[in-house]
């Protein structure tokens, strides 16, 4: 496989100012650099302008060291009373942390400064003075979370935020280069695909409507016209269990491909899945190391990723103490077991239908069984995929809504599907922030969402 060609590390420094440059009338022909830039060996001497939010300040006997963040990094800025003026330098003293400054000035070697460089200010703008930050180490996690709009600025979420990115980036590119077709499924919708007693329920001008938790019913309907389909959405479930990996409104990558049976299910999500954890470790080096993961450990992950079926993951559960029997669903505590070990994500496939929605396709060779497959990611994290051959023969279809007790009249219009040119078809689901607590080693899910949704929280 050709890797997908990597977009640019950093997104284009557009932020340039210009109003403010208009400002500086000494020296409005400097344009804003990003910090990361400036603090590099090749920009010594160079006299240039920086914009950024003050991460550390300190003032000592007429100089003032700072510290200046931007979203490509950070870099030490001193100025100097006798080179501001008592004015300039008095307000720059008095730039608390989180200020916003525009600086100009030249780039000197510092051995002692975060990235080995310092800006030696000639002029600092400030352009916002801010108030005491209410964050600072020692926080309540309550208290972090009712602040989320401030400590979304704090290095574990920036770095959370940008492996985040990352993974889409990564996953768009893969997709395309596989010949998907990215497509817009309504979030709100008439039906609730997978199970009616975990969807958000809301009034549509006096009728029910639902929050979608999967697109994939509309994707299915858009293989007939297009054939390799996929959406990145948010997607809703109105779990009331607090798990670290369970948040109320997620990014759901969904795909769905025609003219497929499981083999081409498991291998494009276990080539997807590669995909992204490659470009996120190559990419991404930095921000990882900083979350504690080491890179080499995503990177050294290749297809194919071991199948075993429920059966057997019963067996090994059974064999660990589990008191589990055939038609047991595995939950975190068993998805962890299983993983726990592991340093490659590993599919259990074939897991009884009555634990299943009803679209899954029954086995053939073991009807008592679908060929559905769940993705669990190794180190305890558990699922991350969870996919599916669907059922094709509206008879079929019809039996298992009815089996479970499913009014059909929401699901006329995908019954249609399967009168008009059903072809075989397969899909799948990816949590992205499942893959990204994975990939990053957090704690928490909620610690990959800038603004997560919990049962208790909706709001910031
Ligand atoms: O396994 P799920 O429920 O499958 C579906 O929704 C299928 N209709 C997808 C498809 O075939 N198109 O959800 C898919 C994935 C899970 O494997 C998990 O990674 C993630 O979505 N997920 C959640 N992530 C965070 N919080 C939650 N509450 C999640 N529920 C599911
Ligand atoms: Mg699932």
């Amino acid at each position: 496989m050709t890797p997908p060609t990597p977009p640019p590390p950093e997104a284009p420094h557009s932020g340039v100012a210009p109003t403010h440059a208009a400002h500086a009338s000494s020296s409005s022909e400097l344009r804003p650099v990003p910090l990361v830039q400036a603090n590099q060996d090749s920009a010594v001497g160079s006299r240039l302008r920086v914009h950024g939010w003050v991460h550390r300040t300190r003032s000592s006997g007429g100089i003032a060291f700072l510290v200046l963040r931007d979203a490509t990094g950070q870099m030490q800025v001193t100025a100097k009373r006798d080179v501001l003026g008592e004015e300039g330098f008095a307000r720059t003293e008095k730039a608390l942390v989180e200020s916003a400054l525009i600086v100009d000035g030249v780039v000197a070697s510092d051995r002692r400064a975060p990235g080995g460089h310092e800006l030696r200010a000639e002029r600092v703008e400030v352009v916002h003075t801010a108030e005491v930050f209410p964050i600072y180490a020692e926080q309540t996690e309550e208290f972090l979370l009712d602040h989320r709009h401030l400590t979304v600025r704090t290095r574990e979420l920036v770095a959370t935020t940008k492996v985040k990115a990352e993974a889409l980036r990564a996953a768009r590119a893969f997709l395309d280069q596989e010949g998907y077709w990215e497509v817009t499924p309504p979030i709100l919708s008439g039906n609730a695909a997978e199970g009616g007693s975990e969807a958000f329920e809301l009034e549509y001008f006096g009728q029910k409507a639902y929050l979608g938790q999967t697109a994939q019913l509309y994707l299915e309907a858009l293989i007939y016209p297009l054939e390799k389909v996929y959406a990145i959405d948010p997607s809703f479930r109105a779990e009331k269990s607090r798990t670290p990996r369970h948040l109320c409104e997620y990014t759901h990558l969904e795909a769905e491909l025609a003219w497929a049976g499981m083999k081409e299910n498991l291998d494009i999500q276990e080539r997807l899945v590669s995909a992204i954890l490659h470009q996120v470790a190559e990419r991404r080096k930095e921000e990882l190391e900083l979350l504690g993961r080491d890179p080499k450990e995503l990177r050294s992950i290749e297809p194919p990723f071991e199948r075993i079926r429920y059966e057997k993951a019963l067996e090994i559960l059974q064999g660990q103490g589990f008191d589990l029997r055939w038609g047991s669903d595995l939950a975190t505590a068993e998805e962890r077991a299983i993983t726990l070990e592991r340093t490659s994500p590993v599919f259990v496939t074939h897991f009884p239908k009555e634990l299943k929605a009803f679209y899954m396709l029954q086995d053939p060779d073991d009807p008592r069984t679908v060929m559905g497959a769940d993705l669990l990611a190794p180190e305890g994290y558990g699922e991350i995929i969870g996919g599916s051959c669907r059922e094709t023969d509206i008879g079929r279809t019809i039996a298992q809504l009815e089996a479970r007790g499913i009014p059909r009249a929401p699901y006329e219009w995908y019954l249609d599907l399967r009168r008009y040119g059903s072809v075989p078809h397969a899909g799948f689901g990816l949590g992205v922030e499942r893959v990204v607590r994975w990939m990053t080693r957090r704690e928490h899910i909620r610690d990959t969402m800038p603004f997560p949704r919990t049962p208790s929280r909706l709001l910031p």
